[in-house]
Order: C-alpha cells, then sequence, then structure tokens
C-alpha cells in the first residue's frame, strides 16, 4: 500500500522499425526487447492507439510466465499508472493463460488486456518474448488495431511512465495496492491466476460426469489420460482441474505441470514432432486411452488416442462438431454456426452441411472469428495450427478442447480411434498434411511466393493437369484467399495462396505470420476419400506433396530438401 503522491515524466525516445505486429502481436528475441526503450515504446504505442478510451480504464494483464514477463510487466503498470489508466488486474506472478485472459477481459467488461507471450515459440533469454494487445470482446486486436499500433511505433518521440512506482514484488503477493498518481487513483490487484477460469470451464462442462469417466464408476474402469503441458503455463490449470477437480493421479495422468520461464529449454509447440515425448510415452504404455498436449500460453492444443493415435486438428474440429449436444454450454446456449481457417482441412464443412448449420471459412488467425461470435452466428470453430475453440471467450482454448474431447468419449463410450473411424465412415475423410520449412532465408521465401503469384497473374495453372505416382489432379481454380468480413465488410486480402483441384482437393502456401526470425514457409495438402477412409495421411497425400513442390518449385527456391515439421 502507497498512497504517497507520485509524479509521472514524459521520457524521449526514437522510433524502432521494427515493431509491426505478427499473426498474434510483436514476437522478438528476449534481447531485441531488452533494447532501451524497445518494450516501453511498444506499450506506449497500444495505449496511443486506444485513444481516449484508455482514460479511467481497467485492463487485465499477464501470460505465460517466459523470461522477460517480470520486467515487461513492471514496465507495463508504469506505463499505465501515467497514462491515466485507472486499474490494471494482474495475475499472481504474471501468470494467465491466453484463454484465461480472454475470460477475464469479459467477465470483467474491461477495456482489454495486454498478453505477454510468444505462445508456442521457444521461450529463455536466447529465445522468444511477445506482446499481445486483446480488445474488449476478449480476443486479439483485429488488423486495423494492430496497423495503427505499427504506424505509430514509426514516429514516437516520447513515452510515459511513473519510475518512482514501486513495482518490486508487487505482483507476486494476492492483494490490491493503491497509488496515487499525478493526483489520481491508479490500483494495481494481483488475482488469483486460475480460479476464474476454472469457474467458467465448470458451467460449461459436466464435471461430476467428467471425473466419473477418469476415476472409473462400479460399471465403468478408469479412463486413463495423459495430459502434457510441456513446461507451459497451463501446468497450473491442469493441476487445477484435472488433478484437483477431477481426480486425476498426479504422478501418473499429467506431466511437465510446473511453468518454467524457458520450459525447460524444449519448444512448447504439441504437435507430432515438438511433442514427440508425449507420443512415445502413449506409445511405450498402452494403458493410457488419451493423450493431451498444450503450447506455453495454453491455446493450442493436440489430442490423441490410444497408442499415440493422432487426430488432426481439422478432424478434432469436426468430430465436436457432430457432437455438441453432448456439452451443457451448448445445450443451453444452442449451437449456431461453425467456422475454420482456410488451410484447415473442410471436414467440418460436411457436419454443418449435414446439421443445416452455417460454415465460414476465415484467414488464418483466431481474431477473424470474434465478429462472427460477437454476432451470434459462431459457435465453435478451429484451425489447422492446432486451436480449438468456442464462443466461450474469444481466443482458441487447449484446455477447453481436451474437456470437449472427454465429454464426447464419456457421451459415446467409445474410444478416440473409435470415434475417428465412426466418423469417417459417416462423412469420408478428409485426409490432411502441412509441410512446414522453418527458418528459410527471407528472400528466397518471398521469390517462392512471388513466382506463385506470378503464375496466377499469368493464369496458366487453371486447367492445368499434374500427374504424380500414377494420380491426376486437374486445376480448377487458382487464386491469392482474400476474405471479407460478413458482419463489418473489413477486408482481408493475399492471405495464401490456393490451388483447388477439380476432384476438391487443394494445396495452399502461406509465410508464417508467428516467427521471430527468417521465413517459414507452410504447404498445406488436402484431399477428400468418401470410401478409403484407414489409409495412412502421409501414403494417400504423397502425390499430391510431388505435385506441391513441383508447382512452387520449393526445393530451388529453399535449398531445402525436406521440410522441419509434418503435421
Ligand atoms: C497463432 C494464431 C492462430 C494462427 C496461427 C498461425 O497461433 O493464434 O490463430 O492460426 O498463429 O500461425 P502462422 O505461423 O501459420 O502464421
Ligand atoms: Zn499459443
Amino acid at each position: 500500500m502507497s498512497s504517497e503522491p507520485l509524479q509521472s515524466i514524459v521520457v524521449e525516445t526514437t522510433p524502432f522499425d521494427d515493431q509491426k505486429p505478427g499473426t498474434s502481436g510483436l514476437r522478438k528475441k528476449v534481447k531485441v526487447f531488452m533494447q532501451k526503450n524497445y518494450t516501453e515504446n511498444f506499450v506506449q504505442c497500444i495505449f496511443d492507439a486506444l485513444g481516449c478510451k484508455l482514460k479511467g480504464s481497467t485492463l487485465i494483464v499477464g501470460g505465460d510466465g517466459r523470461y522477460f514477463s517480470k520486467p515487461a510487466i513492471n514496465t507495463i503498470i508504469r506505463i499505465a499508472s501515467a497514462n491515466e489508466v485507472s486499474k490494471l488486474i494482474i495475475g499472481q506472478l504474471g501468470i494467465f493463460s491466453t484463454p484465461a485472459v480472454s475470460a477475464l477481459i469479459r467477465q470483467h467488461k474491461v477495456l482489454g488486456g495486454i498478453v505477454l507471450t510468444a505462445s508456442h515459440n521457444p521461450g529463455g533469454i536466447r529465445n522468444d518474448f511477445g506482446i499481445k494487445y486483446n480488445i474488449e470482446n476478449g480476443g486479439p486486436a483485429p488488423d486495423q488495431i494492430s496497423n495503427s499500433i505499427y504506424e505509430l511505433t514509426k514516429k514516437i518521440t516520447q513515452y510515459k511512465t511513473t519510475p518512482t512506482l514501486e513495482t518490486d514484488r508487487l505482483i507476486d503477493i494476492l492483494g490490491t495496492s493503491k497509488f496515487n498518481v499525478n493526483g489520481r487513483d491508479f490500483t494495481v490487484e494481483i488475482i488469483d491466476s486460475t480460479k476464474n477460469y476454472v469457474a467458467l470451464m465448470k458451467e460449461i462442462f459436466d464435471f461430476h460426469k467428467l471425473r466419473a469417466l477418469i476415476r472409473g464408476t462400479d460399471s465403468r474402469p478408469p479412463f486413463s489420460i495423459l495430459i502434457d503441458s510441456m513446461n507451459g503455463v497451463t501446468g497450473v490449470y491442469v493441476r487445477n482441474i484435472f488433478v484437483e477437480e477431477l481426480g486425476a493421479s498426479p504422478d501418473n495422468n499429467v506431466r511437465r505441470v510446473v511453468p518454467l520461464d524457458n520450459f525447460g529449454e524444449i519448444h512448447p509447440d504439441p504437435n507430432l514432432t515438438y511433442a514427440k515425448d508425449l507420443v512415445d510415452a502413449l506409445q511405450e504404455n498402452a494403458s493410457y486411452d488419451f493423450g493431451a498436449a498444450f503450447d506455453g500460453d495454453g491455446d493450442r492444443n493436440m489430442i490423441l488416442g490410444k497408442n499415440a493415435f493422432f487426430v488432426t486438428p481439422s478432424d478434432s474440429l469436426a468430430v465436436l462438431a457432430n457432437n455438441l449436444e453432448c456439452i451443457p454450454y451448448f445445450k443451453k446456449n444452442g449451437v449456431h454456426g461453425f467456422a475454420r481457417s482456410m488451410p484447415t482441412a473442410a471436414a467440418v464443412d460436411r457436419v454443418a452441411a449435414k446439421l443445416g448449420k452455417e460454415m465460414f471459412e476465415v484467414p488464418t488467425g483466431w481474431k477473424y472469428f470474434g465478429n462472427l461470435m460477437d454476432a451470434g452466428r459462431l459457435s465453435l470453430c478451429g484451425e489447422e495450427s492446432f486451436g480449438t475453440g468456442s464462443d466461450h471467450i474469444r481466443e482458441k482454448d487447449g484446455i477447453w478442447a481436451v474437456l470437449a474431447w472427454l465429454s464426447v468419449i464419456e457421451h459415446k463410450k467409445m474410444g478416440v480411434e473409435e470415434i475417428l473411424k465412426e466418423h469417417w465412415k459417416l462423412y469420408g475423410r478428409n485426409y490432411f498434411t502441412r509441410y512446414d520449412y522453418e527458418e528459410c532465408e527471407t528472400e528466397g521465401a518471398n521469390l517462392l511466393i512471388e513466382n506463385l503469384e506470378k503464375l496466377l497473374t499469368e493464369g496458366t495453372l487453371v486447367g492445368k493437369s499434374y500427374t504424380a505416382q500414377g494420380k491426376s489432379y486437374k486445376v480448377a481454380k487458382a487464386d491469392n484467399f482474400s476474405y471479407v468480413d460478413p458482419i463489418d465488410n473489413s477486408v482481408a486480402q493475399n492471405q495464401g495462396i490456393r490451388i483447388l483441384f477439380e476432384d476438391g482437393s487443394r494445396l495452399i502456401y502461406r509465410l508464417s505470420g508467428t516467427g521471430s526470425s527468417g521465413a517459414t514457409i507452410r504447404v498445406y495438402i488436402e484431399c477428400y476419400e468418401k470410401e478409403d477412409v484407414l489409409t495412412d495421411a502421409q501414403v494417400m497425400l504423397k502425390p499430391l506433396v510431388e505435385i506441391g513442390l513441383e508447382i512452387s518449385q520449393l526445393k530451388k527456391f529453399t535449398q531445402r530438401e525436406e521440410p522441419t515439421v509434418i503435421t
């Protein structure tokens, strides 16, 4: 507690030319953020972009606890106090998962939140940090706000701060501190990182049934799960929800649940490559019925069945869409439309068609779902990049996805693989794979895209047939995806090159918007089979992969023989 009057000051600064937010905020190496005034400039520009709404506002602040979070939060506290923010609600030790921030913004009806994370990118002093702004609906800032933040970063000349505001250990202890800055009240409230979020999950799901599933009943053996937090922020939520509430064993059912500021030197991204540890654990121990992993900030998820049977995120979305009625939240609120990002396989489209629901295809990035949810036209959505979520918040939600899957399993009394096979039998299967070429030379990656764009303008692709391994595909349409938001008519252009074949197969090329160095090229490959639903996806998609590499001349432009990651 301190009531002694404090005065803010104005500090002269000069712009940095690299503060353009990517798909999800500004992500850079920790060293970059550590430069004098770098973090200060960006935070001031967020505040300036909010204009007159900022005065007297409340903001939520927290993140995945990665290295540099504490100094960044202290900077935010001081700059906020000097910019007439009236209150900050901060997670204890700076810890909030991204979904928890989204939930808090909505529950407290505040102006927005600042999330300190670089999501699935590695952390620690040599790795990445990030700052992302979320708006009052709880979702990531739309392009228009990110663009105005960026414009401001290019011409910033000063920032305001209160250097005498004592932040030492401020975020370590629960409670409220009041300050007097320039004669105004400024409040910092440190809250429990998990409480609100856990309460929300209890409203959405039937915890009683989920506990019975995990613990077993007289008529049903325990369903054995292995939940891997990959040393990220979900650890605290997993211990609370799965162990304390649902009765999972702290020794056998959860792993890597202590958040570490460098994620234990791993790449906290839940896919078959970076969560290989979990895959191995399920393959080695056939008594596990289910596995799941999350990324650093808890919005991504990967679902595995017995023996590490892999569920693609695109299939995960379709299965959930097909079974939402077993979740109390949807029973109560009804199921409106479904949506997926453009590169996500179209399995959910088939469910939407069968159930007579509206279906939307948006650009990559969770922010594009927000308007549809706010308008009451979207209940469930997902992305191939291991994101699944619903309109309970405005971010994707890893723990929510696992609880949703367990609800479906409990309801259907079937295992993961059985559920998938039943689904494919009914709908056919959208085979999908993604090839990532990480940290390529930026120049080569740009040339690859430019070359594809040239093919589009020349108009030579459409009508052309390509053959590989005895399979032929004829191009029906090729374009660079653009999207008009049906709610506010805003336009997003150049969202990925699409080559669509006559039989519905697709090849998509994009540059990642979430990396912090070099360029990552993503190639998305999809085909649909009505009858042949049990072939290995890599085998089924081999011919299309070859065609995709041929059309893009990827090896020539990148000098890469193999992708870094296949999902
Ligand atoms: C973040 C966003 C997702 C998006 C993904 C794309 O995780 O929250 O909504 O799908 O980035 O990443 P990329 O690296 O492909 O741009
Ligand atoms: Zn994330």
